[in-house]
């Protein structure tokens, strides 16, 4: 088993309902560790950089709106095929779609205010840490 990174956000909308303590114990249940971690207020310019990949999708705007509407928690999490592991227990992007159980399914209300995000892939969870991490913030626990 590899041990991985992965990067995690808590939305606005899953910050506002004051869901952040529940969603850490999912984290932690499921075997990942926090190594980093923070509230922030993304600036315009910030959410569009984070999202840039996207910027040709016609929801681009509503993403970036909603992803400034209010603080965020961003983690990093280490463990075994952390990255697979933290997509797990997040669910499918559609609330709708998303498992029983799964953080999406329990806190987030529509695709639009999902509640979470983590990182698809391990090069994606490298870009998205260093989006937000310096490497002396990143306490290694597992290696
Ligand atoms: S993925 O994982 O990249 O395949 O997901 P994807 O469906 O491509 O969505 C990319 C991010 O955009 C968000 N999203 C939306 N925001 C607003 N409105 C609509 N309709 C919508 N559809 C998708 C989705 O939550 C993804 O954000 P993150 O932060 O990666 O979860």
């Amino acid at each position: 088993m590899a041990i991985e990174r992965t990067f995690s956000i808590i939305k606005p909308d899953a910050v506002a309902k004051n869901h952040i303590g529940a969603i850490y114990n999912r984290f932690e249940t499921a075997g990942l560790k926090i190594i980093a971690s923070k509230m922030v207020h993304l600036s315009k310019e910030q959410a569009e950089g984070f999202y840039a990949e996207h910027s040709e999708r016609p929801f681009f705007g509503a993403l970036v709106a909603f992803m400034t509407s209010g603080p965020i928690m961003v983690q990093t999490l280490e463990g075994e095929n952390a990255v697979l592991a933290h997509r797990e227990i997040l669910g499918a992007t559609n609330p709708a779609e998303a498992a029983e159980g799964t953080i999406r399914a329990d806190f987030a209300e529509s695709i639009d205010e999902n509640a979470a995000h983590g990182s698809d892939s391990v090069a994606s969870a490298e870009r998205e840490v260093a989006y937000f991490f310096s490497a002396e913030e990143l306490c290694a626990r597992t290696r």
